[in-house]
């Protein structure tokens, strides 16, 4: 592992100005984060399915969407639970699912538009039952935090592999791909 993912948690905490007011309107919606996880995992699936390339992968294997759809479940409530008060645990969670994403072979162009159908969708529904607008902001902000968790660990996971594979310094690769987007 090249990250620590709770020094990278701390790191976004700052950068996104995720408060302690943002937590505690979290924690207090979470059980309406609950009801309506369901029907966000509906509108998610929905909109990779509509992507061929996306519907494939969904389906490459046998009950890998009905397993999907409950991960996407816990994983929407954990937003508003913070599963350790956003700590340790949180970080390595989300530190692990942008690892089964790479795993996969989901490429990363996949992942921002995926995230914003969420938002979106979660931000039409906070309209129609009136929330307030510090319950979409917490919101706004954890989703972008685990947002930044997967695509962050598409780069640490190529650069590890590279490293690995030919003994090279991280100086010496971050050169060489300096170097490449300068010829580019
Ligand atoms: C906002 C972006 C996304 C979120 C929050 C998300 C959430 C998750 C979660 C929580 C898991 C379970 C991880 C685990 O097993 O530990 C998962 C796995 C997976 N996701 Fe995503 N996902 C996102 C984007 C995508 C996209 C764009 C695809 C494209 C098809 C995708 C396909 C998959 C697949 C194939 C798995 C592995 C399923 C298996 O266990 O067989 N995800 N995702």
């Amino acid at each position: 592992m090249t990250i620590d993912p709770v020094v990278f948690m701390n790191t976004l905490v700052k950068r996104f100005d995720f408060t302690e007011e943002d937590k505690v309107i979290l924690k207090s919606n979470a059980d309406w984060g609950r009801e309506i996880a369901a029907e966000m995992a509906d509108h998610f699936y929905a909109y990779l399915g509509r992507d061929e390339e996306m519907n494939t992968i969904l389906n490459a294997t046998e009950g890998r969407i009905h397993r999907l759809h409950k991960t996407f479940v816990q994983w929407f409530h954990e937003m508003f639970t913070g599963i350790d008060d956003w700590s340790a645990g949180y970080s390595q969670c989300r530190w692990q699912i942008g690892i089964v994403h790479v795993k996969v072979g989901i490429q990363p162009q996949h992942i921002v538009p995926a995230m914003a159908t969420v938002v979106n969708e979660v931000g039409k529904k906070l309209k129609v039952e009136g929330k307030s607008e510090e319950l979409k902001d917490a919101l706004g902000k954890i989703c972008m935090i685990d947002l930044a968790f997967i695509e962050q660990s598409y780069i640490e996971v190529s650069t590890s592999a590279v490293l690995k594979e030919t003994g090279w310094s991280s100086a010496l690769f971050k050169r060489l791909v300096i170097s490449g987007a300068a010829s580019m």
